[in-house]
């Protein structure tokens, strides 16, 4: 049965997050996708990055199940693996052997915003013990700087957020930054993306 959700942004900004793996993605190997939601993301960088095998994981089934169809109606079976169970407050994460010997990076996109501030710091601790020295933790999304919005539609976004959940909220880049610091994390490379959004690259300099 066809169960494939579709996420209206990721349409928007699947090209432009597709540029900026594109100057981190430089050999083979897996890579993790953190909060992988519909799936259409983890299928299109598949497609895009044929080298990589891109493991999805979602903690929500719907989204496992949408994973599953999309790599179906994609036909990508023999190069994808099933999307992961993972919560990425239950730390440690259960990780099959073979992807943590391949990985290369992890990516989340438009997670840290719509879930607790907790999953934000357990994000990085989780990280923090998967990856080694070299390897990337790539976040997309809206980010406050100085702890200011910026522009006028994020501050709009974030209030909708908070309406929602008022544990959710666009966070602050620079208190992001120091948990990927605590957990041996460089914040390499900051890069602006369409719509207010960034492409945040931390890299592990210590195993
Ligand atoms: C706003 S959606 C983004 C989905 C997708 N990355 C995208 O950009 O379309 C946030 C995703 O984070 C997932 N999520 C929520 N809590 C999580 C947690 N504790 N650990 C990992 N993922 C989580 C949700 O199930 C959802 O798929």
């Amino acid at each position: 049965m066809d169960k494939r959700l579709f996420f209206p942004a990721t349409q928007r900004n699947r090209e432009f997050i597709g540029d900026a793996l594109s100057t981190i993605i430089k050999k083979d190997g897996s890579i993790l996708e953190i909060g992988s939601g519909s799936g259409e993301h983890g299928v299109v960088f598949q497609k895009r990055f044929p080298g990589i095998i891109w493991q999805t994981s979602d903690p929500d089934l719907m989204h496992r199940k949408s994973i599953n169809s999309w790599i179906d109606f994609e036909k990508l079976n023999m190069k994808m693996p099933p999307p992961l169970e993972l919560n990425v407050e239950n730390i440690p994460w259960k990780i099959p052997l073979k992807l943590t010997h391949s990985l290369l990076g992890i990516v989340s996109i438009n997670m840290i915003h719509v879930t607790r501030w907790t999953c934000t710091i357990a994000l990085f601790k989780g990280a923090g013990k998967l990856l080694k020295n070299g390897q990337f933790l790539l976040l997309y999304g809206p980010f406050k700087i100085g702890n200011k919005h910026t522009s006028q539609s994020n501050y709009f976004f974030d209030n909708s957020l908070k309406m929602q959940n008022d544990l959710w909220g666009i966070r602050n880049l620079e208190e992001v930054t120091d948990e990927a610091k605590k957990n041996g994390f460089l914040q390499e490379d900051i890069i602006r993306m369409p719509a207010n959004n960034l492409s945040i690259i931390y890299r592990k300099f210590s195993s």
